[in-house]
C-alpha cells in the first residue's frame, strides 16, 4: 500500500500525518478545500519532509466528481478521511452545514472506492461518540450514550454507515476508526500547527492566542463542575502521536482484509482546564488571562480514554507529554506572531 489519498491533508491533523506518511516511505496525494486550513502550509510540509512535490488536489469532498477525479488520476491504494467539521460548541449553530459536510463526504468518499476497488480506509472519528460517559476511562466497548451534540452525532452516524457498509456482502471494506480525544500541539520543528480561522473553539489555541495577546481573555467555560477544581477533565494528546496512529493503522490494514475495529487515541489521563492553563503559564513562562464564566452547551463533565486495545493491537502509545505539547504549541504560536 503506496499511494494515499488524504482528504483535508492541510487541516491540523491532516498535516501532521502528512509528515509521518512522508516519513514512513508513503505516498500521500491531499485533497483539500482549505475551508479550515491555510495554503503555506503546503510549502512548510515540503521544506519539512524534503519533498519538492507533494500531490494536491484544491476541491470540495462533497462533490463527488471532484473525488472521483482523484480516482481517476492516481492509483489509489488507501485512504485517510479527515475532511469534516470538528468544534463541538459551533456544531450547534451550524447543525445542517455539519451533517451535510461530515456524512455526504463520507458517503461520496465510500462511493468513490467501492467504484474503484479501493478497500483500505482510516476514518477520523472522535471521543464524542461516547456521550456524557458515567465513567473514564473509556474503552472502545464502553456503553455508548447518545452523543450530546450534533458534531458528536456527525462521527456517530458516519460510524454506523461504516459498520452497514461493512456487513454488505459484497464490500471489501478494510478500515479502522480513530477516536480521537483532544489533539493538541504542534509539530516540534514550530513549522506546522493548529490554524483556527477565526476565534479558536479549542482550549489550547485560545490559551496561546490570548497569552501572546491576540486575545483579551481567556473564557474557562463552568467552574462548578463535579471535579476537584471544578472544571471539565478531558484527554489531552499530542497531535503528533495521533499522527503517528494513522500510519500504525494504515500498517495494520495493510497485512489484514474486511476488518473494521475502532481504536481510542489518547493519553490515558484526564486533565482539567485549570490544570492545563496552570501547566502551559509554568511551560511558557507566560501568565494567561482568564476568568471562570457560564459551561458550554454540549460540554460532558469528564471523559479520558483507555487506550490498550490501540497499545496492543495497533503497537502504538504516546511519546509525548502534556508539557510537551503545550510547549509546542506556544514555539508554534510565536512562529506565527514573527509571519
Ligand atoms: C476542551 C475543554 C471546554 C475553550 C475536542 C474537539 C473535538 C473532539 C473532542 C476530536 C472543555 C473548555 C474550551 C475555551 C474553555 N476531538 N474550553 N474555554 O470540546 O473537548 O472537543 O475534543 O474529534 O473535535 O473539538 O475540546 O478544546 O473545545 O474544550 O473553557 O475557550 O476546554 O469547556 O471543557 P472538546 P475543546
Amino acid at each position: 500500500m503506496k499511494n494515499i489519498l488524504v482528504t483535508g491533508g492541510a487541516g491540523f491533523i491532516g498535516s501532521h500525518t502528512i509528515v509521518e506518511l512522508l516519513n514512513k516511505g508513503y505516498n500521500p496525494i491531499i485533497l483539500d478545500n482549505f475551508s479550515n486550513s491555510e495554503k503555506f502550509i503546503i510549502d512548510r510540509l515540503k521544506s519539512l519532509t524534503g519533498k519538492k512535490e507533494i500531490k494536491l488536489y484544491e476541491a470540495d469532498c462533497t462533490v463527488k466528481s471532484n473525488v472521483l477525479k482523484v480516482f481517476e488520476n492516481e492509483k489509489i491504494d488507501g485512504v485517510i478521511h479527515f475532511a469534516a467539521f470538528k468544534a463541538v460548541g459551533e456544531s450547534f449553530s451550524k447543525p445542517l452545514e455539519y451533517h451535510k459536510n461530515n456524512v455526504n463526504s463520507l458517503t461520496v468518499l465510500l462511493e468513490c472506492m467501492k467504484e474503484h476497488n479501493v478497500d483500505n480506509l482510516v476514518f477520523s472519528s472522535s471521543c464524542t461518540v461516547y456521550g456524557d460517559t458515567e465513567h473514564s476511562p473509556v474503552s472502545e466497548e464502553s456503553v455508548k450514550n447518545k452523543p450530546t451534540s450534533p458534531y458528536g452525532r456527525t462521527k456517530a452516524y458516519c460510524e454506523a454507515i461504516l459498520n452497514d457498509y461493512s456487513t454488505d456482502e459484497k464490500s471489501k471494506l478494510n478500515a479502522v476508526m480513530l477516536r480521537y480525544f483532544n489533539p493538541i500541539g504542534a509539530h516540534p520543528s514550530g513549522e506546522i500547527g493548529e490554524l483556527p480561522l477565526g476565534p479558536p473553539n479549542n482550549l489550547v489555541p485560545y490559551i496561546t492566542q490570548t497569552a501572546a495577546g491576540l486575545r483579551e481573555e481567556l473564557t474557562i467555560f463552568g467552574g462548578d463542575y463535579k471535579t476537584d477544581d471544578g472544571t471539565c477533565l478531558r484527554d489531552y494528546i499530542h497531535v503528533v502521536d495521533v499522527a503517528v496512529a494513522h500510519v500504525a493503522s494504515l500498517d495494520w490494514l495493510a497485512e489484514r482484509s474486511n476488518e473494521l475495529e475502532s481504536f481510542n487515541l489518547g493519553s490515558g489521563k484526564g486533565d482539567s482546564v485549570l490544570h492545563v492553563v496552570k501547566t502551559f503559564e509554568k511551560v511558557s513562562n507566560t501568565k494567561v488571562n482568564y476568568k471562570i464564566g457560564e459551561r458550554r452547551i454540549g460540554d460532558v463533565t469528564t471523559v479520558y480514554a483507555d487506550c490498550a486495545k490501540a497499545n496492543k493491537v495497533l503497537n502504538w502509545k504516546t511519546k509525548f507529554s502534556l508539557e510537551d505539547a503545550l510547549q509546542h504549541a506556544w514555539q508554534w504560536q510565536l512562529n506565527l506572531k514573527k509571519q
